[in-house]
């Protein structure tokens, strides 16, 4: 079996590199039209940061996984192609800010029909709207010459950062196709490749509709709960109550349960806003303003939770942070990834800039060109902003530190020696409460945390 992925970015290459690991007997090749990200698929420092990652792709890079810029050359070989480009949300004309931009889908399913000479089964990857597939469907069977294309959906639940974890031992995977004899043919064959190494009953298969809307409910119910959390965050701090000690105290209820109870500066990441931007577009599509809105409130606190973080820093520090330096560590929308997409670092180092201070900030993954980049665009130099090399390089000088990702290395960093090379009083504001405060009060800090 011959298997083709379009798209080599955060969720097609570890997918890949795990079937091609654990289906020896598959060729699975990722093809990507961004010929620099092949090239680094193939060298030893690959575009992507995943911790486990680079074991995978080593074991099996070369034997029966491959990465190629032969878009079309790949599509004729493949029996089965992924396709697992990017849906950013659409920043023009109808449904902009909102709905899913589904150029790079069209013109992968356009391409498909062009180069295919046999049948093939088209996955989708991408988390896409609903009904998604039929567009994909009703694109490469006008163009088929008599070819049968079956589509189905098959979206991937992985979370960045434990990527290799997550695929090499999913919760689920959840497939959707057509519920005819054609399609639960081509359901068929793709359980089987995952049947290779995830058991059976943790193999759903569904309709394609359940399968697409499925992707999006999932991530609105988690961002839901860290929405949710984050509006508690705020009444703690009113009340003298601390969101840790509440997480865990309802956490423990088994309704409930322990995890996305973490509060924090705001949920980042390139798939919990838009999915839920997108389901509430598809709401009002569907004449559902009230649903609609139920789940638009969930980005609402969400964005309200980031400016919330920038906002205190200004109040603590006298009402002012015209000039002063602050230390911005982590960058990354969580830890482990170079992924900076949504982050809520983004929101953050916009706003200080916004009231005139000099922002410094540190990433132990993520490129100073991406920083700035993502800070203030192509458009023009930001003299407010620069990227150190390391924590005490950024800290050095500056009037307060603000963690923004949770790095494991913040957590083991010498504060004694970094409160030493700051103004005083030197303010610590732990946007994701990963820190001991009473501690670094103890050495003298001014503290705050999230909901504490
Ligand atoms: C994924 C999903 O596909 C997206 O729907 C989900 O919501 C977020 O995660 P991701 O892998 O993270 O996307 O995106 P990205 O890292 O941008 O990778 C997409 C790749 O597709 C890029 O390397 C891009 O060059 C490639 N691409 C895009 C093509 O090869 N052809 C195209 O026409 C468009
Ligand atoms: C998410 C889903 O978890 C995954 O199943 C889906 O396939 C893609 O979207 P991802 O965006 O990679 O994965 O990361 P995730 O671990 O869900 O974190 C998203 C954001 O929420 C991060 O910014 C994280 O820091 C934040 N978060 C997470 C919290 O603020 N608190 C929590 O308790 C958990």
């Amino acid at each position: 079996m011959n298997i083709c992925c379009i798209g080599a970015g955060y969720v097609g290459g570890p997918t890949m590199a795990m079937i091609a690991l654990k289906c020896p007997d598959i060729t699975v090749t990722v093809v990507d039209m961004n010929a620099a990200r092949i090239a680094a698929w193939n060298t030893g420092n690959l575009p992507i940061f995943e911790p486990g990652l680079d074991e995978v792709v080593k074991q099996a890079r070369g034997r029966n996984l491959f990465f190629s810029t032969d878009v079309a050359g790949h599509i004729k070989q493949a029996d089965i192609i992924f396709v697992a480009v990017n849906t950013p949300t659409k920043t023009y004309g109808v449904g902009a800010g909102r709905a899913a931009d589904l150029r790079y889908i069209e013109s992968v399913a356009r391409t498909i029909a062009e180069h295919a000479e046999s049948n093939k089964i088209i996955v989708e990857k991408s988390t896409i709207p609903v009904k998604t597939a039929d567009a994909i469907q009703t694109i490469v069977a006008s163009n088929s010459k008599g070819l049968k294309f079956q589509g189905l959906s098959n979206p991937e639940f992985l979370a960045e950062g434990t990527a290799v974890k997550d695929l090499s031992n999913p919760d689920r995977v959840l497939i959707g196709g057509e519920r005819t004899p054609d399609g639960d043919k081509a359901v068929a064959a793709l359980a089987g490749v995952y049947a290779h190494w995830v058991p059976r009953d943790r193999i759903i298969t569904t309709n394609l509709w359940s399968s697409e809307l499925s992707k999006l409910v999932a991530n609105a119910f988690l961002a839901q709960r860290i929405s949710s959390i984050n509006s508690i965050s705020a009444l703690c701090e009113a009340t003298g109550a601390d969101v840790d000690e509440v997480a865990n105290a309802i956490g423990k209820d088994s309704r409930i349960g322990p995890k996305f109870l973490k509060a924090s500066v705001g949920f980042g990441g390139s798939c919990f806003q838009k999915d839920i931007l997108n389901l509430t577009y598809l709401c009002e599509s569907f004449g559902l303003p009230e649903v609609a809105a139920y789940w638009n409130s969930v980005v609402g606190i969400n964005d309200w939770q980031k400016r919330r973080f920038a906002g205190r820093i200004v109040k603590e520090l006298f009402n002012t942070v015209a000039d002063k330096k602050i230390a911005v560590l982590g960058f990354a929308f969580k830890k482990d990834t170079n992924d900076t997409r949504e982050s809520a670092a983004i929101a953050v180092c916009r706003d200080l800039i916004a009231e005139q201070a000099q922002v410094v900030v540190y990433d132990p993954k993520v490129p100073a060109h991406e920083i700035i980049h993502d800070v203030v665009g192509n458009a023009h130099e930001e003299p407010r902003l620069t990227v150190a090399t390391s924590a005490y390089e950024a800290t050095k000088g500056a009037h307060a530190i603000a963690i923004v990702t949770e790095w494991d290395e913040f957590k083991t960093l010498d504060y004694a020696k970094i409160l030493a090379g700051m103004q005083q009083p030197a303010f610590l504001f732990d946007g994701r409460n990963i820190l001991d405060l009473p501690r670094l009060r103890a050495l003298g800090f001014r503290t705050s945390g999230i909901g504490k």
